[in-house]
């Protein structure tokens, strides 16, 4: 492009498209760290950590695709020049804080190798940013790439898709349910009532992060006969308050797998049908959030006409105050239709909404507790397949969790338990048990920690790295 246009126009093509990179990194919490030539380098994680930074990385890097087509159209007619893209998203371990703030590792210098690797328009994602991101997205996997300076060839991704919503019918656990029966019972029990009296009810979960909410969800929403919708607030952005209403409102109105009940609300009520659109950016006209609530609770109620209705919202402990108040609308007046509206959240949530659920006598609010001793013994045993071929003069990784997980302090919830650290020596024996077993091949600092929250929650292992982020 360098050679067709005059260097002013040139220019100004870079210097529009470095604004669009620079707007769309951080409008997903990242920051840019430099341009070089024409690349640009982007950190997540850095100064401040999230669990969720890598999936904010490929969020990231599929809006800047998107964002590119519009830019194209605009430079094309300016300029007749377009711009394409290639990008690697890698994570791993960093060293920064220095004067220039430049974050350096090899982490980094994978991610440029996968750039490289990418075709024009392709995003390319390495090992260790799969495996925190896969349940959330699309993507096959390359054939094993051969890159400069990597001794080991290097499995790396193509992304096609960031999920809008999975289905948490069908989200894969690592191990088989371990304990949760009266849970189960208690959310079957609600469940049955809304059927029988074809009411709504307001299911609430409240809970740590990782302690298995979202798990107990899934595992309950596969022995229901009803529609699901689900929809997850998201930790970071603007404009994103109906972020979960917005993609549960898509799945009614998918034209292959919606709901008939809800297309036919929408061809025959004008009023839902113009609120609706201003939800989905349709419509650009005054609409105010108690109208929003009313069409949304409208389309639900029409969805739930033949079947019960599940709406899932997850992670609502990020949920902005309209939010709440069009979920509690929709508790409040929804008649006659089978609803259950199952919201998971941290105990947060308590802070944001003090009197969530409070008051109302079709809800129900179930605070869950860590595993005990005896079910955190037998996931264990699920997760750590087997004690074979481990030195039988050492302690075996089973033997050596159970003892690290119950000499923790009784408030501490062994999900979390990967924030502390282990002693040098049982560092030293698990590495060399977990690089006999295969798992996550390189060293690092605090890799017992990372081992042990890799082996039951991605996003769990993504928090205990303090030390790190995603390029
Ligand atoms: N009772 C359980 N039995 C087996 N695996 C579990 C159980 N509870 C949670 N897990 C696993 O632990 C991980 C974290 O659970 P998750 O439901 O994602 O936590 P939360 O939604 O509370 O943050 C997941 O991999 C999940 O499959
Ligand atoms: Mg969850």
């Amino acid at each position: 492009m360098g050679e067709r246009l005059d260097l002013e126009s040139f220019r100004q093509v870079m210097h529009r498209y470095f604004d669009t990179a620079r707007a769309v990194i951080g409008r997903h919490g990242g920051t840019v760290e430099k341009f070089i030539g024409d690349a640009v380098m982007a950190v997540f994680g850095v100064p401040v950590l999230h669990e969720d930074d890598a999936l904010r990385a490929v969020r990231a890097a599929v809006g800047l695709r998107e964002e590119i087509e519009t830019l194209n159209r605009a430079l094309e007619a300016d300029f007749g020049a377009t711009v394409s893209v290639r990008t690697g998203v890698n994570t791993g371990q960093v060293v920064t804080g220095t004067e220039e703030r430049l974050a350096t590792g090899d982490a980094v210098n994978l991610a440029a190798r996968l750039e490289q690797a990418a075709a024009p328009g392709e995003i390319v994602i390495g090992p260790q940013t799969w495996a925190l991101v896969r349940e959330a997205v699309i993507a096959e996997p390359l054939e094993s790439l051969q890159l400069k300076g990597k001794s080991q060839p290097v499995i790396a991704y193509r992304l096609l898709q960031v999920r809008t919503d999975v289905d948490p019918r069908t989200r894969p656990g690592l191990a088989p349910l371990v304990g949760r029966a009266s849970q189960l019972r208690m959310l079957g029990e609600v469940f049955a009532n809304v059927f029988a009296e074809r009411s709504c009810s307001l299911f609430t979960v409240l809970g740590m992060a990782g302690v298995g909410k979202s798990r107990l969800a899934a595992e309950f929403l596969r022995g229901v006969d009803a529609r699901v919708v689900t929809g997850t607030c998201l930790s970071y952005g603007q404009g994103i308050t109906y972020w979960p209403v917005v993609s549960m409102v898509k799945q009614l109105l998918d034209p292959g797998h919606g709901c008939p009940g809800a297309a036919q609300l929408m061809a025959c009520d004008a009023k839902v049908t113009a609120a609706i659109n201003v939800l989905l950016g349709q419509e650009v006209t005054v609409t105010s959030p108690a109208e929003i609530a009313w069409a949304v609770r409208k389309l639900f109620e029409s969805s739930a006409d033949l079947a019960p209705l599940v709406v899932v919202v997850d992670d609502l402990h990020w949920g902005e105050p309209a939010l709440f108040d069009l979920v509690e609308h929709v508790a409040d007046y929804s008649r006659g239709a089978p609803i259950l509206i199952l919201c998971l959240a941290r105990p947060e949530l308590l802070d944001a909404r003090p009197g969530w659920g409070g008051g109302k006598l079709n809800a129900t609010t179930l605070l869950l507790e860590p595993l005990g001793p005896a079910e955190t013994a037998a996931l264990i045993d699920e997760l750590v397949p087997t004690d074979s071929g481990f030195d039988p003069r050492q302690r075996s990784p089973r033997c050596w969790l159970r003892g690290w997980i119950s000499s923790r302090p009784p408030s501490a919830p062994s999900w979390n338990a990967g924030r502390w650290r282990a002693s040098r020596s049982t560092k030293a024996r698990c590495r060399s048990w977990r690089q006999r077993n295969g798992m996550f091949p390189g060293g690092s600092a605090h890799w017992c920690t990372r081992t042990w929250c890799a082996l039951t929650s991605p996003s769990c292992w993504a928090r205990t790295r303090s030390d790190s982020g995603t390029c």
